[in-house]
């Protein structure tokens, strides 16, 4: 797969929405991605695309020295091929020259692919929001990588 990732622009929104409608119970209304691109100075927004299609999207906060991942998905049919893995370096590499040192983020309980992708890069469990999820009451594990170094 010949996988670039560069940042996410207006012309990208489409797939982007597709890919988050395809990979989340609860997905975003587009005009929360339009905001991000456009309105939202803390955002820091990715797409890895292969061969002119967009397969994978991610969303970060970059607030004073800490990186949060707001969203991360890859489209269904591109998945464990390495495009989340690479997706979270560049956000993470890219926020460190900004001079991010922390990062964190959320996660359902059930969701044993990303709980994985995330401790591969050094991220630890730290805390619950107990029915974080309003779609089945499912709790958010809260991790934390204490030290960006990618
Ligand atoms: C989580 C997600 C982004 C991972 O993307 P991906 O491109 O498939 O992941 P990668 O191929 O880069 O995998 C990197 C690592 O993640 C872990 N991983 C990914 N998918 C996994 C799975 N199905 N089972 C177990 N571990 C998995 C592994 O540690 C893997 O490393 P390895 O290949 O050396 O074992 C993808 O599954 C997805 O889009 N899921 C739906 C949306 C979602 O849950 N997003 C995260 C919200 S917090």
């Amino acid at each position: 797969m010949n996988l670039i990732v560069r940042k996410m622009t207006l012309d990208d929104l489409e797939q982007v929405v597709a890919i988050d409608q395809a990979s989340f119970s609860l997905p975003w209304p587009p005009r929360s991605f339009r905001f991000e691109v456009t309105e939202n100075p803390a955002s820091r927004n990715w797409v890895a695309e292969a061969n002119s299609q967009i397969v994978g999207l991610l969303v970060g906060w970059l607030i004073v020295d800490e990186l949060h991942i707001a969203t991360l998905a890859v489209h269904p049919n591109f998945r464990r091929q390495g495009v989340g893995e690479k997706l979270l370096v560049q956000a993470l590499q890219s926020a460190g020259v900004e001079g991010a040192v922390k990062s964190f983020l959320e996660v359902r309980a059930s969701n044993q692919p990303a709980r994985a992708l995330y401790q591969k890069f050094g991220y630890v469990e730290d805390g619950v929001r107990k029915g974080y999820y309003k779609d089945n009451q499912e709790d958010a594990i809260l991790m934390t990588l204490e030290r960006i170094n990618v």
